[in-house]
């Protein structure tokens, strides 16, 4: 697209910022309830909205709590939910048996969102880290995280999450060949409209340190996670990634975290056009929170600025931890 330069002063760019009805007018991108997936962190127990003290305005729910929270986004417009479990250290093992369990939390929270018949899609995530003693998204052997083991139970999970009746499977633990399959085994096992959101590009960053907190992983982690998820500093691998998640069954595909990643967003919506997602993660959302709440930022602005800045960068939508507080700014 050829820039269109009269010159000033027939030309007068400010003419179109004048006022807010002219502003409206010309906007290029607008921000609805509809872009976003709220991301909500479950625990055990009843009538429980916990703090995290690393994410200011975040608690941790227990199940009823989150299906009053489904509830609550339906009638906000927000049209998905996604469920990160609190595990408790004593189902946390070796063998993480607890993420492929029927009645684990985010199975029960699940069939609870569903059991109330709130019209919401429910997103799961698939990863072994709330259920593993080491703390990382897959079996340690030798002090390397293995791959095709992995991935077995990793499917054993993803098969749970779609017989409690989640909508949308998020695989965010980066193992090879994940995506096949997983959707091999949902086709196989009867549940071929399951969707899969593929975190496609995820990288090893240091913005998820709140979100470990938030789960109860971070004291556990041994070593770091860059074994699996991707060099900051790769976008052509990126692209590699996506390609091939999309190659082997992935509905949609995730570039996570956001904000630092915005030229990555771009490209995959140029390179794909496939439904593209971002996640704008804990330490993102630590940042503006916290700075707002020390009033160096006006909170308000900055969520929606950093949201809109998601959907110019060619976003359909963005899982964040202020997706009700957007959509009810949004729905005045
Ligand atoms: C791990 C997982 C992580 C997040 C979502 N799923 C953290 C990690 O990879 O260590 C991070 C989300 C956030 O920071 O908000 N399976």
């Amino acid at each position: 697209m050829q820039p269109i330069h009269a010159p000033y002063p027939a030309a007068r760019p400010r003419r179109l910022r004048r006022t807010p009805a002219i502003r409206a007018l010309v906007a290029e991108t607008n921000l609805a309830p509809s872009d976003f997936i709220w991301p909500v962190f479950v625990r055990e127990g009843e009538g429980i909205s916990e703090p995290i003290a690393s994410m200011p305005g975040v608690n941790r729910l227990s199940v009823d709590r989150v299906v009053e929270a489904a509830r609550e986004a339906h009638g906000l417009g927000i049209p998905a939910i996604c469920l990160f479990p609190y595990t408790p250290p004593e189902k946390k093992t070796r063998d993480c048996a607890e993420a492929w369990n029927p009645v684990n939390l985010s199975n029960t929270a699940t069939r609870s969102i569903k059991d109330a018949g709130i019209d919401i899609a429910v997103m799961t995530d698939v990863a072994l880290d709330p259920y593993n003693i080491d703390g990382h998204d897959g079996f340690v052997e030798d002090g390397y995280v293995v791959n095709d083991r992995t991935v077995e139970a990793l499917v054993k999970q993803a098969l749970s999450q779609a017989a409690a009746g989640a909508d949308i499977i998020g695989p965010s633990d980066m193992m090879d060949g994940r995506i096949g399959a997983i959707r091999a085994a949902l086709e196989a096992k009867g549940h071929q409209n399951v969707l899969l959101l593929s975190y496609a590009a995820k990288f090893a960053s240091a913005f998820y340190g709140p979100f470990r907190d938030a789960v109860g992983a971070s004291g556990r982690l041994t070593g770091d996670k860059k074994t699996y998820q991707q060099d900051p500093g790769n976008g052509d691998e990126a692209m590699r990634l996506i390609a091939r998640d999309l190659a082997e069954g992935a509905d949609m595909i995730m570039v996570k975290p956001g904000m630092p990643y915005l030229d990555v967003i771009r490209r995959a919506r140029d390179t794909f056009g496939a439904p593209t997602f971002a996640y704008q993660v804990s330490g993102e959302y630590a940042m503006l929170a916290g700075a707002s709440e020390r009033g160096w930022l006006d909170g308000e602005r900055v969520m929606m600025e950093s949201l809109t800045a998601f959907k110019r960068a060619g976003c359909d939508g963005v899982l964040t931890y202020f997706a009700p507080a957007a959509a009810r700014l949004l729905n005045g």
